[in-house]
């Protein structure tokens, strides 16, 4: 365990707090030879178009995870007794690809129904939990509490716990520490907002949050990074193919200078947003996506099991 015992006894209530997006702690700037790789992209973004600076960094080594294929389903705050048992006889009835890592995560009241339901095949994860060990803390839910339940993960950073709930970067990669720490695995989410998209901070906010859990965690091998562009979920308004695959190319770049080239290869980068049973074929073909983080698709248990078998198109484009 990474983190220090009194700082997760003493919370840092500050960290509930809206999210700023101050200035990134860039990585050092170098023009690479793959530089032609992204000036040929075909992306309507503005990544880099009102900055010159991430025009000059616009980094990256091409290099394809080699982490197997990892889906999640991410129900939300969704679903009754009766809906989830549905869901549950259709996913458990469902032909799923042996090569992908699946994995659910209802809300934390359903958690025991699906555990006592759901085939093996599928672990489950949670969809948030405390920063530190349980005690006086009304309404949250331990990492102990959920290992001793049967979850194997826990989602942490989603945009919604970021943007609507007001966490901050400090205050999810204490949880992160402290969930790997109780032996879970942790879902990492990270993502920009459209203004910041449109203003061609995209890399420099997925740089900050991923700093934000790199000094926080003890070890990268129970960590799967989301990638979540927060305009793309929910909204039906999916990231191309192309855009998806430029940022997840720069995150495990960014792993590569400021981890380990190991940690770079092996950490599976997942896209979410507004994936479905359509467009994931496309996105899965991409060399730098690992899989999905599915929301509302995920509510779908055939649906849901199309996204999973995905990974047969990124066979075929390998
Ligand atoms: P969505 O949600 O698939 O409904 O866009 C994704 C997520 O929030 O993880």
């Amino acid at each position: 365990m990474a983190v220090a015992s009194t700082s997760l006894a003493c919370p840092q209530f500050s960290g509930l707090r809206r999210s700023s997006c101050p200035k990134l702690d860039s990585p050092p700037l170098s023009i690479s030879t793959a530089q032609s790789f992204f000036q040929n992209l075909d992306s309507h973004l503005r990544l880099s178009s009102s900055s010159p600076r991430n025009k000059a960094c616009r980094p990256v080594v091409a290099m394809a995870g080699s982490g197997k294929f990892f889906v999640g389903g991410n129900w939300k705050c969704n679903g009754t007794k009766e809906s989830i048992g549905k869901l549950i006889s259709d996913l458990n009835s469902a032909m799923l690809e042996s090569d992908v890592d699946v994995v659910v995560a209802p809300p934390f009241i359903y958690i025991d129904q699906v555990k006592s339901s759901l085939t093996d095949r599928i672990e489950v994860s949670a969809q948030n939990c405390w920063i530190g060990k349980g005690g006086a803390f009304t309404g949250e839910i331990s990492g102990e509490q959920l290992k001793d339940i049967g979850c194997k993960w826990v989602i942490l950073g989603h945009s919604e716990r970021r943007h609507i709930i007001g966490e901050d970067d400090e205050f999810i990669g204490k949880k992160a520490a402290y969930a790997l720490g109780q032996g879970l695995g942790v879902i990492a989410c990270i993502g920009e907002l459209l203004q910041q998209r449109e203003e061609g901070k995209t890399f420099d906010v997925c740089y900050k949050q991923l700093k934000a859990f790199a000094d926080a965690v003890p070890s990268w091998d129970d960590v799967v990074i989301a990638y979540e562009p927060v305009w793309a979920i929910g909204t039906g308004k999916v990231a191309t193919p192309q855009q998806a695959q430029e940022v997840h190319v720069a995150v495990r770049d960014w792993l590569s200078k400021n981890v380990s080239a190991e940690v770079a290869s092996k950490t599976r980068i997942i896209y979410g947003g507004s994936v479905n049973g359509s467009n994931c074929a496309d996105l899965a073909k991409q060399e730098d996506i690992d899989g999905f983080l599915v929301g509302g698709a995920s509510l779908k248990g055939p649906e849901f099991a199309t996204i999973v078998n995905s990974v047969t198109s990124k066979k075929v484009a390998a």
